[in-house]
């Protein structure tokens, strides 16, 4: 199973016309085994697509399949389960906390679905254990936690509901550089361990050239480049997608220009260094 984008684009009604955050995008995620990272500059439509993964937006033109639910569709057709199936990370998800203690907050996502319904408690005690929630903070309320805490709590009650399909909208942001790590070691063994696709955004290069396989590049609401990193640090047309280099790249590209290293893809300070002891 996958999910399948023929042509869709999304246009937000505005007071006197449309505005078409999204344009003509075709694109297929599997649902197993991807790590994609989407990138492009503020306005360039990556939120607008995210939220066509789990039918919280629906096309305003072409159709999307998500899982084997086509939409729009003329008939009327289920689509609440798809957002236990596609787990959505809001940007600052610790904004939608709520209830009274930490653990009623995760078991609330589960408990609105029927097939996660049954196991509410367990789960989102599981899902807090993945965070690294500590028990004796279940019975506090989520507002007198720290931040980075809160911001764990809420992508434990995405990850109770036992999505196949993790989509997070900028997971880190705001985060210190510790905090950041942690964060996507996270996010990473789940991948690793569940062999579960994420879809990530991110405006964090260093941190998309650690963990994402694939990159789908938008600029103003279209694709623009969709493959791996290696392609998209060696493209030709590299400065039009408006992007930064990951910084190892940056040091091995302000070393060619000094003292002519010869440039390479190095994707982390591992893999620079490695290269530097070899042409040194
Ligand atoms: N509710 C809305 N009504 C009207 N226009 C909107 C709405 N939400 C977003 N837009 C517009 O659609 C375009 C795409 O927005 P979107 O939030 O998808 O971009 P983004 O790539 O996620 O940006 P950022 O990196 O800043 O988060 C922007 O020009 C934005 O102003
Ligand atoms: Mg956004």
């Amino acid at each position: 199973m996958d999910i399948q984008f023929k042509n869709v684009g999304y246009a937000y009604k505005g007071f006197k016309e449309q505005y078409h955050a999204i344009n003509n995008i075709n694109l297929t995620i599997d649902e197993k085994g991807e790590f994609i990272a989407i990138v492009g500059q503020t306005g360039s439509g990556k939120s607008t697509l995210v939220q066509h993964l789990n039918a919280l937006m629906q096309p305003t033109s072409g159709q999307i399949n998500i899982l084997g639910t086509t939409l729009p569709s003329k008939k009327k057709v289920k689509i609440n389960h798809l957002r236990q199936k596609v787990g959505l990370v809001f940007q600052f998800p610790e904004y939608q906390l709520f209830e009274v203690d930490i653990l009623k907050d995760v078991a609330f996502g589960p408990s609105n679905f029927k097939d996660t319904k049954p196991f509410a408690l367990s789960y989102a005690k599981e899902a807090l254990k993945e965070v690294g929630i500590d028990e004796s903070l279940y019975t506090e309320s989520p507002f007198r936690i720290s931040g980075g805490q809160m911001r764990r709590v809420a992508i434990a009650g995405i990850l109770a509901m036992k999505p196949h399909i993790l989509v997070l909208d900028e997971p880190t942001r705001g985060l210190d550089p510790q905090g950041k790590d942690d964060m996507m070691e996270m996010f990473n063994k789940i991948h690793l361990e569940q062999n579960k696709s994420i879809v990530m955004i991110s405006h964090d290069m260093d941190i998309v050239a650690t963990y994402a396989k694939r990159i789908i590049v938008l600029d103003k609401g279209k694709i623009v480049f969709d493959g791996s990193k290696e392609e998209l640090f060696m493209h030709q047309d590299f400065k039009s997608f408006h992007l930064d280099y990951p910084t190892p790249m940056k040091v091995l590209n302000h070393l060619n220009e000094t003292i002519g290293i010869p440039k390479k893809i190095v994707l982390t300070n591992d893999e620079l260094l490695k290269y530097l002891k070899e042409v040194l």
